[in-house]
Order: structure tokens, then C-alpha cells, then sequence
């Protein structure tokens, strides 16, 4: 049978539009007024000079009210109605959550036809993977190693969004996550910022396109800055403290190149940043990202954030939390109900406490994306042509190959992979997350339409047909202990939780089904709800009786194929010595269980590489591949007397049905001064029978310095699809931007003379090395 790639359903009937009189009798006095219904903006960028013009003319006619209400955004989970009201007052710049056309007309024509000015609301959204069409979680994209698939990706999701009149979407995140208890660490790229650099840029292009306001694209929005992902005890929301070695060096650095990439939007975080929450942390929000990074955006708080400066015991109360945040550099306040904005820069201004133009400065970036946007000529959308665009089978086709890029084949003993459809009479497919269409997709889901999603079971039963009899036993059922607030919202009906005797005849069924048939697949690892905010852990053990019941059935005599879906790490330390083939596939999303089903069979062979070190134990965390050297490094691996000190599995690996080998690591020079480039090679050759992918990678270390270096860094990284025994050279170059990094010792950024060590290959561990020196 081939796999089906089902098309979405028209969503339903569009709402009539209104004649728009109002703003066409008002049209000939006012040059922003709007003139088309159809949001889809110029193919070309407006020049700086006109929409600057535009924005001066804004801000002479507007008040101060209505300026503060471009200040404001509100959630609108549409049981609010005063946000009409706030909207129809011209008491708010953007809502967020809205994700109905029609509805989203019904409120922008409130905003253009009744407000004074005419100023279109801008509508915000997490389109984290996807939006009607959902990818892999964005770990797993990491996990390609491909930023073009990645760019990809986003251009879809922005495609879908847009077209239902979503603006912007409040993504990519950009937290380094080094600790794999924080829930969130599923939205990043992981733990590495020359990888995480690449994925915010490929991010930040698939939204936006080639600038702010490309026909069927969307605004950006970096979050959460920064330094969330650096949460104590991988806690959401506790504390972080970060030196300034790891903020510039590490944690900052894919934020900087999102800004460099044209990111026209970022969030604040959550949390405490060395004491000062980054919601009123004037360093982060006017030093780093406007003074040293230049960024012409503007910044949302994080939701609710900005009343929280009170909660934090940093603000005595809401009126000073607003007056705080702002004076730190926040442009806009998320909230839910009302803004702290409201309740204090109206009488801070009053005061003359706060100067017009420091707000006049504050709304200048909002409405600037407003007008790139193309909100003011194009606020409506069309609905019909939005119910086409969701339905688009060219994105599910999409889907289904990122998929496949994304997993990661972490062991595959006597080649157990790829399966052969015909040497199987009977396959047994195990665990509670085999045929669960929600847990197939990940968190950050809204608007997907899960009859379409396809699970592991049916993608296997999709790839077998009746050639091969399949039985289906989930074994276990998995949930938390505590609810997740995404619950509510995304109304979860979970099923009733079994009684002890359903447990224990459960169990046995899996196990009976397992022992009566050829080969076992297990699915195994985390449900939606427990990877995602507020999804922080303790352990990092597969969750309820998963682990029993992998040891159960994986028996020697059956061959065992594990597929985790997680968005995390998990302890696998025991599947990793006995269970045969185990393939990463996260939450692989729409077309996750066609892809596994193709990944198993061969139709695909998997390339992704781990984006985050694997622990063998949550005792190691936080551990990553980039620490330093120090005292006796010898023994680096044994630094735990009980259990090796070594991850599982290192960062940058990835198995693939082929091998390949690494020679020939050139270098154009050995010896530079700094400022300059230096140009590395290397040859990789696809040693097996099959067409494949790897990903050649570069990693670095300076010997020594005016303060010690990580073992190793990235700097550099390919992948490439080879032919049985082709080989391929693939080239580097290191600049200023590879070389540099900030000493703590010397308070700057520096490019040392030093020996530099280089190594290229197909993981964190490449063994193949040369040297080079940056002279004096
Ligand atoms: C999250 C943000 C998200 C916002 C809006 C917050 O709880 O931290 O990442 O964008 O909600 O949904």
C-alpha cells in the first residue's frame, strides 16, 4: 500500500466580509488608510524613507492613549468581551491566540473602521512547527543538521499561518538547553550555539522570507531573551545564573544571529536573569540587543511577565512593574486581561516621569512592522483562499520528508535496519504511544487536524498492507502526575486510567503478542504533555511502567525495534545494551508514522545527528561536549565512581544504514594572523551498498589563552547525500567569527595567538586531526 498523505478538510464557512465604507469615505484623507481585503503585501519591500514618513504621520496624529494601546497586547481565548471593546478603543496594538479568519476580520475591522486612526491590529501566534500541517518538534529539526529543510519548514508554517491572518509568530526559540530536565529544551536546537546560530538564521528566513513583509510570510520573534533555558535544576521558570563567559559565548550567541539575520521581533523571558528579571533588564534589552547588536525590532514580554516583576520582589506593584519594564527598553506588553502599561505610563507620563518621546520611541518599531507587514494596505484576509492553502498536499509531502531527516538511529547491532518487508510473517507493534495521534505531534499544537496525523501503527500498517499481520498491544498507559495546563486548552479527553487487574492483563496481552510474533516494534518515550512548558522532570527514566515493560518484551529470541518519541533525552541505558535497533524519531508530527515506517523499511535512511549530548543518567546534567579541560583530564570519563562519566551517546551523533570515512583533512594554511581566514577540507566517502546522507562536522579547540577553551566547538558543519562509494570534499572556512569568543580575563572579544587544534568527522568524537596556529 502507499502511504497516504491526507488532505485537511475545509474548515468552516467563511463569514461575510463587510462593505467597507467607513474607511473608503475616509481613504481620501488619510494615506494609511487600507484599500484591499486580500492580506497578501507587495512582493517588493516599501522604501525606509516612505514607511518612516508613514510612521512620523502616525505618531503626530495619535495621543498618548492611543499610543500606549499600541503598547498592548491581550490574549483572546474568545470569552473575553471586553476585548472588543479595548480593540474598537484603540486600547490595544495586537491580540494573540485569535486563529479563525473570519474572526480575525471581524476584529481588524473593528480596529480599522472604528478606531480614529485606523491602525490595523497585528495578530500574534505560537506557530512553533507548524500550523495546520505540523513538523517535527524543533529539536528534531536541529536534528537534521539541515537548515535548508529547516527554512523549509518555517516557510510552510508561515504560509498556513498567514494566510488565516496570523502576522507573527512568536518563534523561533532560542534557548541553549543544556539540561535535559527543563521541559522546553523540545523547542530549542539544543545545546550547542554555532548549531543553534545556523537553526535561529534558517528560523528567522523560513518565517520572514527574504524581508519583513514577503508575500505569504510572517514576522519573526526570538524568544525568550535570555538565558531561560539556563533554568536551575532544569526547573521552568526558576532562576538563572549565568557568567558572562556562557552568556556571550554560549547563550546569547544564536540571538545575535537571528539579529543578524533581520529577526524583526524578540520576547523577554520569564525568568531571573542574575537577579534582574529580563522583563525589566535594561542590560539585555538596550545594551546587548540594541546598542552592541544594533536591533531595530521591538520586544514583547513574555506573557503576563511584566505584572510578575511584582510577584518576582523586584517591583513594589503592577503601576511600578509597568514603568520598570518599559524604562528597561519593552516595547509591548502580553498579558491576559489587562496591561500593567495601562494602569502606569498613562499617569507616569502625565508625571513627566517617562518623555513622550520615549514612548513615541517604544511604538515607532510596532508600527513600523505594521506598515512592512503590509497590515495597513492588506488588513483582511481571504478565507476561502486560506481553507486552500491549509489543505496544500505539497505540505504534507513536506512533512513527511523532514520527518525522515530529523530521526536519529542511535543503535543498530547486526544491521537488524532496515527491516525487510518479506521476512516477517507476523510484526508485533507494543506501547502506549504507538497509536495516539496527539503524541505523535508534540507540544506547541493548536490547529492541526489530528484525524490526518498520521501514528506509527498506522504507518506501518500504511507500508505493510496485508502482506504482513500486524498487533497492535500499548502494554502500559503513561501520564503525570501533575496536569499539564496545556490540558485545558487544547481540551484533552484522557482516557480512564486503568484498574490494577486492566494493568497487569495489559502487560501480559503486550508481552503474549510480543513472544507470538517474528519482530517487535516498541514505542516508547514521552506523551505530548510531558515535554513542552511547565514539563520539567526529576527523573529522566521512561516514564509509569514503559521501562517494565521494554524489559518484558524485549527477549532475545524476538528481535526488538525501539522508536522513542520524546523531545528530550531519556534514560535508555538499558535498552542501549540489549535492545538491538533503537531509532530517535521525537515527536515526529503529521506524517511522524509514515516516516518511521519508511526510516524502518529502508524507503529512507535515517541522517539525522543529536543536537544535545546524551546522558546515561539524569546524575550526569548537565553535561555537554563543549566543557574544559582541567585537572586531571585523564580521567575525564571517570569522574563518577560508580557509572562513567561519558555521555551515551555523544553530541553530533547518528547512525545511518551506510558507513563512511573521514581522510584527508586538509588545511590551506597552518599558520594565520588573526583577521584572516583559514580554508579546511576533508573527504568523505560513503563506504557502503546504499545511497546516504552525512553530516561532516568541524569542531576546534585553542590550545591555550588568556583564559582556558572548550575541549571542543563547532565551527563548521555539512550535510551531504552520497552514492555508494562516492566521495565527496567538502570545504570550511574559518574566520573571525569562528575564531573569536569573549575572554572574561581580558572583558572583550578576542582572537588569541595560539595553537588551535581541528578536527572533522561524523560526531563530537571525530578522530581525524591536524593543527593550525593563529601567529602574534
Ligand atoms: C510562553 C511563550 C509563548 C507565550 C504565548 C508563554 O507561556 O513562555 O513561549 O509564546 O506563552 O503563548
Amino acid at each position: 500500500m502507499k502511504p497516504i498523505i491526507a488532505t485537511q478538510k475545509a474548515s468552516a464557512p467563511a463569514r461575510k466580509i463587510p462593505v467597507f465604507v467607513i474607511a473608503l469615505t475616509f481613504a481620501l484623507a488619510f494615506s494609511f488608510i487600507p484599500l484591499s481585503f486580500s492580506q497578501n503585501p507587495s512582493p517588493t519591500p516599501p522604501g525606509d524613507q516612505a514607511v518612516h514618513q508613514r510612521i512620523d504621520s502616525l505618531l503626530k496624529a495619535m495621543n498618548l492613549d492611543e499610543k500606549i494601546g499600541q503598547l498592548s497586547q491581550l490574549f483572546d481565548f474568545r470569552t473575553e468581551k471586553a476585548i472588543d471593546d479595548a480593540v474598537t478603543k484603540g486600547r490595544v496594538g495586537s491580540l494573540l491566540f485569535v486563529t479563525d479568519p473570519s474572526e480575525i476580520n471581524r476584529l481588524q475591522h473593528l480596529a480599522v473602521d472604528q478606531t480614529r486612526l485606523h491602525i490595523p491590529l497585528i495578530f500574534g501566534f505560537d506557530v512553533i512547527h507548524g500550523f495546520r500541517t505540523i513538523f517535527p518538534v524543533p529539536i528534531a529539526m536541529a536534528a537534521s543538521w539541515d537548515p535548508a529543510a529547516v527554512t523549509q519548514a518555517q516557510t510552510i508554517a508561515a504560509k498556513e499561518a498567514r494566510s488565516v491572518g496570523i502576522d507573527w509568530a512568536f518563534a523561533p526559540m532560542l534557548d541553549i538547553a543544556r539540561d535535559p530536565r527543563w521541559g522546553r529544551i523540545v523547542e530549542g536546537s539544543g545545546e550547542d550555539p554555532y548549531l543553534g546560530s545556523a537553526m535561529a538564521a534558517a528560523q528567522v528566513h523560513g518565517f520572514q522570507g527574504d524581508f519583513i513583509g514577503s508575500p505569504d510570510h510572517i514576522l519573526a520573534c526570538m524568544k525568550h531573551f535570555a538565558g531561560y533555558g539556563a533554568a536551575i535544576g532544569g526547573r521552568d521558570y526558576d532562576e538563572a545564573y549565568l557568567p558572562e563567559t556562557l552568556l556571550y559565548n554560549v547563550y546569547l550567541g544564536p540571538f545575535h544571529a537571528a539579529v543578524k539575520a533581520g529577526v524583526g521581533s524578540a520576547m523577554s523571558a520569564y525568568l531571573d536573569l542574575n537577579d534582574v528579571p529580563a522583563t525589566g533588564n535594561r542590560w539585555l534589552l538596550q545594551d546587548v540587543l540594541r546598542d552592541q547588536w544594533k536591533f531595530a525590532g521591538f520586544v514583547v514580554s513574555d506573557a503576563n511577565s511584566v505584572k510578575s516583576l511584582a510577584k518576582h520582589g523586584f517591583a513594589k506593584d503592577v503601576e511600578e512593574a509597568g514603568l520598570r519594564a518599559f524604562n528597561a527598553g519593552l516595547n509591548m506588553e502580553m498579558a491576559i486581561g489587562f496591561t500593567a502599561f495601562s494602569r502606569s505610563l498613562p499617569a507616569a507620563a502625565q508625571r513627566g516621569e517617562i518623555s513622550e518621546k520615549q514612548i513615541d520611541d517604544a511604538v515607532r518599531p510596532i508600527l513600523e512592522m505594521k506598515i512592512r507587514l503590509g497590515l495597513f494596505d492588506h488588513p483582511y484576509v481571504d478565507v476561502a483562499r486560506s481553507r486552500q492553502i491549509l489543505s496544500t498536499p505539497e505540505h504534507r509531502t513536506a512533512a513527511l520528508h523532514t520527518a525522515e531527516r530529523t530521526a536519529v538511529l542511535l543503535r543498530n547491532e547486526g544491521n537488524l535496519l532496515p527491516l525487510n518487508k518479506s521476512a516477517y510473517k507476523k510484526i508485533a507493534v507494543v506501547g502506549p504511544l504507538a497509536d495516539s495521534q496527539l503524541d505523535t505531534l508534540g507540544s506547541w499544537v493548536f490547529q492541526e487536524d489530528l484525524q490526518e496525523t498520521v501514528t506509527v501503527l498506522a504507518g506501518l500498517r500504511y507500508k505493510l498492507g496485508s502482506q504482513v499481520e500486524l498487533g497492535y498491544a500499548p502494554g502500559v498507559q503513561i501520564r503525570r502526575t501533575f496536569p499539564s495546563f496545556f490540558d485545558e486548552i487544547i481540551h484533552l479527553k484522557a482516557p480512564p486510567v486503568w484498574t490494577p487487574e486492566q494493568s497487569k492483563s495489559e502487560m501480559s496481552k503486550a508481552v503474549a503478542l510480543a513472544r507470538s510474533s517474528d519482530l517487535t516494534i516498541l514505542v516508547l518515550g514521552e506523551a505530548q504533555n510531558m515535554s513542552g512548558e511547565g514539563a520539567s522532570r526529576e527523573s529522566l527514566d521512561l516514564p509509569g511502567r514503559e521501562e517494565q515493560l521494554l524489559e518484558a518484551v524485549a527477549a532475545p529470541e524476538t528481535p526488538v525495534v525501539l522508536v522513542l518519541l520524546n523531545g528530550r533525552p531519556l534514560n535508555i541505558k538499558w535498552a542501549a545494551q540489549h535492545v538491538p535497533a533503537i531509532l530517535e524519531a521525537w515527536y515526529p508530527g503529521t506524517q511522524g508514522g509514515n516516516a518511521v515506517a519508511n526510516l524502518l523499511f529502508g524507503d529512507a535512511i535515517p541522517g539525522g545527528k543529536l543536537p544535545i549530548t546524551w546522558p546515561r543518567d539524569v546524575g550526569q546534567l548537565p553535561i555537554y561536549y563543549a566543557h574544559n579541560t582541567t585537572q586531571s583530564p585523564e580521567n575525564q570519563g571517570k569522574r563518577y565512581w560508580e557509572e562513567e562519566s561519558t555521555p551515551l551517546y555523544p553530541f553530533g551523533y547518528g547512525l545511518s544504514y551506510s558507513t563512511f570515512r573521514f581522510s584527508n583533512l586538509k588545511l590551506g594554511r597552518t599558520e594565520i594572523k588573526p583577521g584572516e581566514t583559514i580554508h579546511a577540507s576533508v573527504d568523505v566517502e560513503n563506504t557502503g551498498a546504499a545511497t546516504a546522507d552525512e553530516v561532516a562536522q568541524i569542531y576546534i579547540h585553542q590550545q591555550s589563552g588568556s583564559t582556558s577553551r572548550p575541549v571542543r566547538e563547532l565551527k563548521g558543519f555539512e550535510r551531504i547525500t552520497l552514492a555508494s562509494h562516492e566521495k565527496k570534499t567538502v570545504h570550511f572556512s574559518l574566520g573571525n567569527d569562528e575564531l573569536t569568543y569573549w575572554s572574561t580575563a581580558r572583558k572583550d572579544w578576542v582572537e588569541e595567538p595560539a595553537t588551535f587544534d581541528i578536527w572533522a568527522g561524523g560526531n563530537s568524537n571525530a578522530e581525524l586531526h591536524s593543527t593550525f596556529v593563529i601567529a602574534k
